[in-house]
């Protein structure tokens, strides 16, 4: 007997902007199974059937009960019919003979080994499977031609793949914070992305920085690059600026809304670890930090590090697009677009019809503008 009543089903919103959704859920088994076969979509080119996957996994994801009968799914939304039977099958055999068959299959296991490489997407990984490349070593073997970031990519293949811990995520934020302040004193860093949704570890670092002056932040993310990239903290970096002929042409700057235009930063940082700790050691890492000792392989690692700087009167914008998660992001511009006739991107809040931009001092001002109940940080893992 499920504790939950008919109504508190039927309450389930197609959009993941309007379910809480924490980071551990009820349903994983299925929710893989789902994932493994939007992921299989991707590596395809196809991004509608991969959404559909996606946005099934995420309303799973966002329920306080594990589905345990098919007809439960009646009264949600964004399950489509395939995932219907993928969840069916998981639900009466413990596992999808589709999904077993995605995950063996020479192709999937190739394409997401190649595209672990920092730099490497669809086309590069499929092209690369197409020629005839299995392994890393065919990679190198067979001299496919590499840009700057896939050669990073691949050197720091190791580091890049092993999860990055909160612990290292803090040691970066310092590192980070005391670059900007010999710039710019009163500048602030915030851990945005996963981390900032409650998630024990990540892929990457995502950190943001503003200033209350507004003005001051201009030209900051350059000088804070060549500062840490003097001290051999940056393994790579692209830095890219946003187009501030562009911004002046506010029209412009609204049918532009799917290219960010803040300046961000895709860089690879070398954390090292103090005296006496050792990567991969049990000692989890204490603050303070040194140069690299370039030497000793087992005293530092490579971490990706996405560095975005905001105007002040853009940052509760920049924090909210940058959080997270991905199906979260996406549901809340489909919902403002959909639902508000706005237009929502990681630095404005436009009414297409009032024709106005809508400014807002924190995220919970924005969730107001939008006629959202205020989702937590923890609560957007969608
Ligand atoms: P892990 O890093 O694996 O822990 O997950 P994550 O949720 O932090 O993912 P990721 O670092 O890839 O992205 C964090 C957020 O930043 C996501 O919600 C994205 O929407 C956003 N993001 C990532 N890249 C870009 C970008 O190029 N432009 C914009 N506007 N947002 C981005
Ligand atoms: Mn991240
Ligand atoms: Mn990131």
């Amino acid at each position: 007997v499920q504790a939950e009543s008919l109504e508190d089903r039927c309450q389930v919103s197609p959009y993941a902007c309007q379910r809480r959704t924490p980071l551990a859920h009820k349903n994983q088994v299925l929710t893989e199974a789902l994932e493994t076969m939007a992921e299989e979509a991707r590596f395809c080119g196809s991004e509608g059937r991969s959404l559909a996957f996606s946005r099934a996994a995420s309303v799973l994801k966002s329920l306080p009960w594990t589905v345990r009968g098919v007809k439960e799914l009646h009264f949600l939304p964004c399950i489509g019919e395939h995932s219907r039977k993928i969840i069916q099958e998981v639900l009466e055999d413990g596992t999808s003979t589709e999904v077993e068959n995605v995950r063996q299959s020479e192709r999937y296991q190739t394409m997401k080994h190649f595209m672990k490489i920092f730099g490497v997407g669809v086309k590069t990984a499929s092209q690369w499977y197409q020629e005839g490349l299995r392994t890393i070593n065919d990679l190198q073997a067979h001299h496919a031609k590499l840009g700057k970031a896939q050669q990073a990519g691949l050197l720091h293949y190791r580091d890049l793949n092993s999860p990055v811990k909160r612990s290292e995520a803090e040691a970066i934020v310092q590192v980070v914070q005391k670059a900007v302040d010999q710039f710019l004193p009163g500048a602030s860093v915030t851990l945005t992305g996963g981390f900032r949704r409650g998630k024990p570890s990540g892929h990457d670092v995502d950190l943001l920085i503003t200033h209350p002056v507004e003005g001051q932040e201009v030209g900051l993310l350059s000088k804070v690059i060549s500062w840490l990239d003097s001290q051999d903290f940056l393994l790579y970096h692209s830095t890219h600026r946003n187009a501030s002929q562009a911004l002046e042409d506010q029209e412009l700057s609204v049918s532009m809304t799917a290219m960010d235009r803040l300046d961000h930063c895709f860089s690879i940082f070398c954390l090292n670890y103090p005296h006496g700790s050792i990567k991969g050691g049990s000692r989890a890492w204490e603050p303070g930090y040194e140069l690299k000792d370039p030497g000793d392989a087992t005293l530092w690692k490579a971490v990706r590090v996405d560095l975005v700087v905001a105007p002040y009167s853009q940052f509760p914008f920049a924090l909210l697009g940058w959080t997270g998660s991905r199906n979260f992001e996406r549901d809340l511009r489909r919902f403002s677009k959909h639902e508000k006739k706005m237009v929502l991107n990681s630095h404005t809040l436009y009414h297409t019809e009032k024709k106005i931009f809508l400014s807002a001092a924190s995220e919970e001002e924005i969730f107001q503008h939008l006629g959202l109940e205020f989702m937590p940080p923890e609560e957007r893992n969608a």
